[in-house]
């Protein structure tokens, strides 16, 4: 029998940043979360990933920033291809190029670009022809806020109770709203616990049932909050949600301290800001580096005050971005 031909397929994709954030899974393997959660796709930042299945491979080549990867993160890319190998029903490695325009550590989600721009790049080029819902349950199998990276703009993912309805959807375009995130990098050394073994801890705090019980109705104002561009409302639900998030890892057994001292400084300063008029609020996930959103017009003075603080190394700026595409 003659194997098929093979495309090379090349797609971007963009990290995001959570407003209520995901942290914990109801089924692990899965990745099938405790709560919805809502994000912001980060435009200027990008994955950029080219796939090509080869019958004549004895295993997946994974080559990220011009290095050869092996080991653990060769091994969940495969077990991630080993799904849409199985949804083509073709058994075929691949060759996997991929880079990103931001460096590891710099307090932006990397997987979630990564894992949706191969879910993009791997589903056409083994000649699937997913639409938007399956992209982003597809993505969610390799990082869960991978899903959120599919569609553009601004995005919730629904939790759902199954692989089936477990999968986001864009609530307003990227143009919707001239948010601001000013990504304050105050270390950018790797994290000791990423995300993959921080949710498995979740549950051990007793503060997640607490976390989980309003999280919800924190969904349902900041998506209100974004339709209606309600900064105020806004900010409060945000911080409130980061909090929640990082109350529930510092309890969590082992727990888990993601903060620097410089991580309150920034977000001392922020609130303070906030009193005095500036439309600013900030959001921390798991690492040290704080992200400050604010609204456009007010980016460039909060760039120079946060450039100012102590303990603030590099600032990156992002403002609402597109969806995964090809490219
Ligand atoms: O998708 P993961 O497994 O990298 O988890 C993301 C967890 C947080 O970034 C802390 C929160 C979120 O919703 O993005």
């Amino acid at each position: 029998m003659k194997s098929p031909e093979f495309k090379t397929i090349s797609a971007v994709a963009h990290p995001n940043i959570a407003f209520i954030k995901y942290w914990g899974n109801r089924d692990q393997a899965l990745r099938l979360p405790c709560n919805s959660s809502l994000s912001m796709n980060l435009s200027g930042l990008e994955t950029r990933t080219t796939v090509r299945f080869d019958p004549h491979l004895t295993r997946d080549v994974f080559v990220f920033s011009g290095e050869v990867v092996v080991g653990p993160v060769l091994e969940r890319v495969s077990s991630f291809l080993d799904r849409i190998r199985s949804l083509a029903k073709l058994n075929v490695y691949a060759h996997i190029i991929s880079r990103n325009n931001f460096p590891a550590g710099a307090g932006i989600a990397s997987s979630a670009s990564a894992f949706a721009a191969l879910a993009l790049a791997a589903s056409h080029a083994i000649g699937l022809d997913l639409n938007e819902q399956e992209l982003s349950r597809l993505a969610r199998r390799g990082s869960g806020s991978a899903s959120r990276s599919i569609p553009g703009g601004f995005v919730e993912w629904q939790a759902g109770i199954s692989d089936a309805d477990s999968f986001a959807f864009s609530i307003a375009p990227a143009n919707h709203w001239d948010l601001v995130d000013l990504v304050c990098v105050l270390d950018s050394a790797h994290k000791t616990v990423g995300s993959t073994g921080g949710h498995a801890l979740a549950d051990s705090s007793p503060l997640q049932p607490i976390r989980l019980a309003h999280v919800q109705e924190r969904v349902d104002q900041c998506r209100k909050a974004i339709l209606e561009r309600d900064f105020e409302s806004f900010a409060q639900v945000v911080e409130e949600d980061s909090n929640f998030m990082h109350a529930v890892m510092r309890t969590s057994t082992p727990p888990l301290h993601y903060w620097l001292p410089e991580t309150e400084i920034v977000l001392w300063n922020v609130l303070n800001w906030r009193k005095e008029g500036i439309p600013a609020c900030s959001t921390v996930d798991a690492g040290p580096n704080v992200h400050v959103l604010v609204l456009s017009e007010y980016a460039f003075e909060m760039e120079n005050r946060l450039a100012e603080l102590s303990g603030v190394q590099k600032i990156f700026k992002a403002s609402p971005g597109p969806g995964a595409s090809l490219c």
